[in-house]
């Protein structure tokens, strides 16, 4: 089924832009991957870009966004052009089985598609009241509904206060779980919405009292940062040297997984207690940070808090020690005295290095 409801792709031409440097020519060639196909923006500028030979695979949990590329009067039917129904976290095996071992750029827009929001059924929103489900894929996991009723008080309210970052995460906790004990679990959007707005005692300008309660339950539904995280150290291995990985975020606590991500690849770090101490090969560099500009964020506000980061694979070769050494813990344990410093060969781009 193709939905009506739009979503226009937020920072369209900076994120296809940030995927191959201009100075390789204006058809590049090789295989890239749009990891959140939504409903296509970016896809169909990449396709628009690349070179007769090149591929474009492109991922979606969501069967309404399959749908949307492969039937109706919107369905890309390029040769280039793949779409398979899969999370990203599992994008290596994806490409694997496609028979791709490198990928010279992969962009990821995460986060929910205007959609998935807008379209009361899914549940994401507490401006419909529906069944609360908040699943990107609809076609297995828990709802949050689900969740929210076997879930213990605790977890409940460590998911509120670590993804919501509610700082009434207890009383909602509790109310939740008081309410399921009474023989009424929470079934819809419209119940939880009126529960938080009990719980929560001030009440934050322009901002609904139910909007991080809604967010960290849709983090814990789809394990979003966990996928992120798990997607990042898969393309690393599967980039090519000077490969392009270009990440749109929509909230801190994703921005700082990826900007964590780049920092821990492209700092160099030496031990000034060691004498002679090497700095350690690193596997990326960054590149750019970018904001929507003014006049995207007056078009659409919902890109206001969008920040896209991208960075470039070096030419160092991809080794499991290597990725252990830049673990936090490696890292952590090679002492204050390290000294980082950017790393960075690629020059900068529009919005400048970070
Ligand atoms: C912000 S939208 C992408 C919009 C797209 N760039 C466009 O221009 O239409 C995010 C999309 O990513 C998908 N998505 C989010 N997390 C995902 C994951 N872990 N694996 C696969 N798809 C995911 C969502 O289902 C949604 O369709």
């Amino acid at each position: 089924m193709n939905a009506p409801w739009q979503h226009h792709t937020v920072l369209l031409h900076e994120a296809v832009d940030a995927l191959w440097d201009e100075a390789a020519g204006p058809l590049p060639g090789g295989v890239y991957v749009d990891a959140t196909f939504g409903r296509g923006g970016h896809s169909r500028l990449i396709l628009s870009r690349l070179g007769p030979g090149a591929r474009l695979i492109a991922l979606d949990r969501d069967p309404e966004a399959i749908a949307h590329a492969t039937q109706g009067p919107n369905a890309i039917t390029d040769p280039r052009f793949q779409i398979v129904h899969a999370p990203f976290s599992s994008w290596g095996e994806v490409l694997r089985d496609l028979g791709c071992e490198q990928v010279q750029g992969i962009l990821m827009d995460i986060g929910v598609s205007s959609p998935q929001i807008d379209n009361p059924e899914r549940g994401f929103s507490f401006r419909f009241d529906a069944p609360l489900d908040m699943r990107m894929d609809t076609t297995q996991g828990m709802s949050a509904a689900d969740f929210l009723a076997q879930a213990t008080v605790d977890e409940i309210a460590e998911v509120i206060r670590t993804y919501g970052e509610e700082r009434f995460a207890g009383p909602i906790a509790r109310a939740i779980v008081a309410r399921r004990e009474e023989g009424q679990p929470l079934q819809t959007t419209g119940e939880l919405q009126a529960l938080v707005a009990r719980c929560v005692k001030t009440r934050e300008f322009g901002q609904d009292p139910a909007t991080r309660t809604f967010q960290a339950l849709r983090i814990q539904v789809n394990r979003e940062l966990g996928e992120l995280e798990d997607a990042l150290d898969a393309a690393l291995r599967m980039l090519a040297p000077g490969g392009r990985l270009a990440v749109i975020s929509f909230h801190s606590l994703e921005d700082r997984i990826v900007k964590t991500f780049i920092a821990r690849h492209s700092k160099e770090e030496v031990d000034r207690r060691v004498p002679f101490a090497q700095a350690r090969p690193l596997l990326l560099s960054a590149v750019a940070r970018i904001k929507p500009s003014d006049d995207e964020v007056s078009a659409n506000p919902r890109s206001r808090s969008a920040v896209l980061r991208v960075a470039e694979r070096t030419d160092v070769a991809w080794s499991p020690e290597l990725v252990a050494a830049a673990s936090p813990a490696a890292q952590r344990s090679a002492g204050k005295k390290v000294a980082g410093k950017a790393a960075g060969k690629a020059p900068a781009r529009k919005g400048g290095r970070k």
